[in-house]
């Protein structure tokens, strides 16, 4: 999948007192947005795994925090890797031993609220660097039953003691499969890297997805989305419930513009409309509904598909409601109870009506329920 969709979370360094006397974990990161299912959680000392994040962070829906010595300008490579070397072997002797650890800047992210997380590391002496390991020795017991990736960056070593790292310090992580291993050489194929290791791990399977699905109505039509997880999907769902006019245009879509107009980022993704797409039209600033395929324009944003009844997206005239629903939501149920499946006579054409919307339909023959109906 090419996503191409990005949500970097920038949390605003505490870098004050709590910072000044603290032993605790001191953490720098991008902006963040809520809702995010996705934390990549990094150290880098000399650039090489934050370029590589970067380039992660186009091509996956993720929040992004950088893990920062507490103790600024330390040059772990000075003398012969000496201080490097020093916390490495430090943790080695007593990795139980909380005093083992170097300090970190603190965090206001709590990793509870992702479902994967991606820690990317450059290793050190065949370890994990030592600051990641400060991070996850204080958080890594928060990651229990969450998906683990792990990107590890070395000049040469093999990455095995540092994959041993990850896992004693996520002991009940769930930890995807393979691990990623960018040597230092290889930083300039990171991207093609990253999108054979996203597809391969499965990481881009759910971060389209959302829990968001809603009902477009207008009394006898019913259609139901999926929403995606983007701003602009996240931007209708809670305005929602709505009532508005929808409107032809062009001869595949019907389109409405909520009130006040959508919020989008970033994230936000284009590409082909299958009919069934809703989507938002960012220039004009309407929502659209294909009945029939569109192709990818510049500021169409897909904003999820139809689960039920695409092919009633094109009978839907008038105000429509457009509110949530849930698989569990009683509305959808009742969404559909009132309906009746109504057949053209030779059976190639569904129409949905209520069951008390017969009069509606032209005088003729049709197939309901299986039987055969006349409307006069
Ligand atoms: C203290 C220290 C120790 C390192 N030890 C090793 C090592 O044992 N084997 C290796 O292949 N690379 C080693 N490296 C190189 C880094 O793993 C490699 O350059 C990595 O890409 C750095 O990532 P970064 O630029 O994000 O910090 C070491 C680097 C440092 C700073």
């Amino acid at each position: 999948m090419k996503t191409q969709m990005k949500r970097i979370a920038t949390i605003l360094l505490c870098l004050c007192a709590m910072a000044c006397s603290s032993e605790e974990a001191d953490l720098k990161a991008q902006p963040a947005a809520s809702g995010g299912r996705t934390l990549i959680v990094y150290y880098s000392f000399t650039n090489n795994v934050r370029t590589i994040v970067g380039e992660l962070a186009k091509q996956i829906n993720a929040d992004v925090l950088e893990v920062q010595p507490a103790e600024e300008g330390l040059d772990y490579a000075a003398n012969n890797y000496a201080i490097g070397s020093r916390l490495i072997a430090a943790i080695r002797q007593h990795p139980e031993d909380p005093a083992s650890y170097p300090s970190i800047k603190p965090s206001n992210i709590d990793v509870s609220q992702y479902d994967n997380i991606i820690v990317a590391t450059p290793l050190w002496w065949s370890q994990m660097a030592a600051p990641m390991q400060s991070y996850l020795f204080q958080n890594g017991a928060k990651m229990a039953g969450k998906r683990i990736g792990l990107i590890v960056s070395s000049a040469s070593s093999g990455i095995s003691s540092t994959v041993a790292d990850a896992k004693r310090l996520i002991p009940e992580g769930l930890f995807l499969e393979p691990n990623l291993w960018i040597r230092a050489s290889q930083v300039g194929q990171a991207s093609t890297m990253l999108a054979e290791w996203i597809e391969e791990t499965g990481l881009n399977k759910d971060d389209q997805t959302s829990d968001m699905k809603i009902k477009v109505s207008d009394g006898e039509n019913i259609v139901i989305f999926q929403l995606n997880s983007t701003s602009a999907a996240r931007s209708l769902f809670n305005m929602l419930p709505i009532e508005v006019e929808v409107e032809n245009y062009s001869n595949n879509e019907k389109i409405f513009y909520p009130t006040p107009a959508l919020q989008y980022g970033n994230d936000c993704i284009e590409g082909d409309c299958p009919a069934g797409t809703i989507a938002l039209f960012s220039p004009w600033g309407n929502v659209v509904m294909y009945y029939a395929p569109a192709s990818r324009y510049s500021g169409l944003y897909i904003l999820g598909h139809a689960i039920e009844d695409a092919h009633l997206i094109k009978n839907l005239s008038g105000t429509i409601r457009v509110e949530p629903v849930t698989t569990t939501d009683a509305s959808l149920t009742a969404a559909t109870a009132d309906r009746q499946d109504i057949y053209s006579i030779d059976g190639s054409r569904r129409i949905t009506a209520k069951a008390n919307g017969l009069k509606s339909l032209k005088k003729g023959l049709y197939i309901s329920n299986g039987k055969k109906i006349a409307v006069k």
